[in-house]
């Protein structure tokens, strides 16, 4: 199946649905998202976010103040799955009280028929299904069900890249811009290939114009999405100057005027030095790579089809320290994958060991409809946890040594608003991702004009913001700091 590019101007001709569907819905009406999974789905929510926004909905904080309900959903592993027919079942219950409430449900479990199946027999009150491709024609598909279609299922069967869908950007300090779609990776254990399509990548040039346009509207930081982002360009033609990922990457740090530049995920197969050296000559790309090592055993790599060993993704991570002496690591990790056997986890557990990552994000084996690894036998699920509570032991240690290394320094810290543990402390992060809380002086905030403001106010003026903040003490997720000095006009250097 080849890919379909849908360009702005085709994107428009759905601005005449959402003028339809404006006077359709009325006035007043509020519509509330709910969100599963990856950063990937975060950005599409706010592609609906935008388009319903632009039919003048508002968003409702509360689930039962909405008129219009989204539900996107993520099918990467068992728990989402069931965390979602646990909203639909809430939801069912506010129908009873609430007959017009329209609910939309879609995102990556919409690909798999036997989630599309279970909501046509045992929730026959959604209103709307259709796939992760299918975004940018919402408002089409809203407008059919507002025209009098009794249900619309609709899941689109082929690979799209939609411009010009509007945005509404759901934080003010870092902006999601997905540069490719999709994955041909096809990791034995992992529905995203089935889920999302195959890799198909955006134009370089719709790339930086959005880049620039987020830069001139003020944001501080954007995060480049895809699955695989180093594969980013390959599917397109060599042809007409399209570049590939460590271009387009120098493109956007040299011209976009973004004062930070951050993206997710790479491949350990695919990092080049090439990449390295780019992130090296760059202050404006962050300190940080998330690489996933899933396992340190080559027999266990081997059978998820990833294609590299453990002693090539250590070789690149001390590649990546030697370019970049800053940067910081972060990983995921997949224990009990089929055929596991203790002396593979042991491997694992030397590779976190060596390895010293920042942070990894640890995950019990599970497995998924219609991937080569559900067909073989999986390990007893209390072994499974044991060995799962191991990791993040020795993977804890790491953390704390790695953060206990900051302490007494003064890092630049993008101040993402108030922390959620101290309602008297602001949260941010550095360029290296490290997640650091500090206070302000009441002094400062009497310069800042917010002296009789309340704490969560004080935290919406300086989201965005930098700060200079001295790192006083470490712990295992976080770091404590003091504020050094506030950057003028939201803005360093
Ligand atoms: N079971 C457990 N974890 C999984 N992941 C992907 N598929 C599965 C699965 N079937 C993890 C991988 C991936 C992260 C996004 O989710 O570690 O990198
Ligand atoms: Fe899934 Fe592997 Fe693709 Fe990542 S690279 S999305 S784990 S198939």
């Amino acid at each position: 199946m080849s890919t379909q590019y849908i360009s702005t101007e085709e994107s428009l001709r759905q601005a005449g649905f959402l003028v339809k569907n404006r006077e359709l819905l009325g006035d007043g009406k509020k519509y509330h998202i709910i969100t599963f999974g990856c950063q990937l789905n975060d950005n599409d929510s706010e592609k609906m976010a935008g388009q319903m926004e632009a039919m003048n909905l508002l968003e409702a904080e509360e689930l039962a103040e909405a008129d219009l309900v989204v539900i996107n959903t993520c099918s990467i592993r068992e728990n989402a799955a069931g965390r979602f027919f646990g909203h639909l079942g809430i939801i069912k219950n506010l129908r009873k009280d609430k007959p017009n409430l329209l609910v939309a449900v879609c995102g990556c479990m919409m690909k798999q028929e036997v989630h599309v199946d279970k909501i046509r027999r045992s929730y026959p009150f959604v209103d709307m299904v259709f796939g992760p491709q299918d975004i940018y024609r919402f408002p089409e598909l809203l407008n059919r069900r507002l025209e009098g279609s009794r249900r619309v299922y609709d899941v689109g069967m082929e690979d799209t890249v939609a411009e010009g869908v509007p945005v509404r950007r759901e934080r003010k300090f870092r902006a999601l811009s997905t540069i490719m779609y999709g994955c041909n990776n096809f990791c034995s254990y992992c529905v995203v290939p089935y889920a999302r399509g195959r890799e198909r990548s955006r134009h370089q040039a719709e790339v930086l114009a959005e880049l620039k346009a987020l830069a001139d509207e003020g944001f501080s930081e954007v995060m480049l999405l895809g699955q695989n982002v180093n594969s980013y360009g390959k599917d397109l033609p060599a042809s007409n100057e399209q570049g590939n990922f460590v271009e387009l990457l120098t493109k956007a740090a040299e011209q976009s005027g973004l004062k930070r530049i951050r993206f997710m995920s790479s491949h350990p197969k695919d990092i080049s030095l090439d990449l390295l050296d780019t992130i090296a000559a760059h202050p404006n790309i962050e300190r940080h790579i998330h690489f996933a090592l899933q396992s340190g055993s080559n027999e266990i790599l081997k059978a998820m089809n990833r294609k590299y060993t453990a002693e090539h993704f250590l070789n690149l991570l001390a590649e990546a320290r030697k370019r970049i002496p800053d940067i910081s690591i972060t990983t995921d990790i997949i224990v009990g994958f089929p055929g596991e056997t203790e002396e593979d986890f042991q491997d694992t557990l030397r590779v976190v060991r060596e390895a010293g990552f920042d942070q990894a994000f640890t995950f019990q084996y599970s497995p998924r409809p219609g991937t080569p690894a559900a067909k073989l036998e999986e390990v007893p699920a209390d072994v499974m946890t044991e060995r799962f509570n191991r990791l993040v032991e020795v993977q804890n240690e790491n953390s704390l040594r790695a953060h206990e290394r900051l302490v007494g320094e003064t890092v630049e810290v993008l101040i993402e608003g108030l922390s959620d543990h101290s309602e008297s402390s602001l949260t941010g992060r550095d360029s290296a991702y490290h997640l650091i809380n500090f206070t302000l002086d009441e002094e400062v905030f009497a310069e800042l004009g917010l002296a009789e403001t309340d704490w969560v106010r004080r935290g919406q003026a300086l989201e965005g913001r930098f700060a200079q903040v001295k790192i006083t003490d470490a712990k295992t997720f976080s770091l404590q700091g003091e504020l050094v000095g506030l950057a003028p006009q939201g803005r360093v250097g």
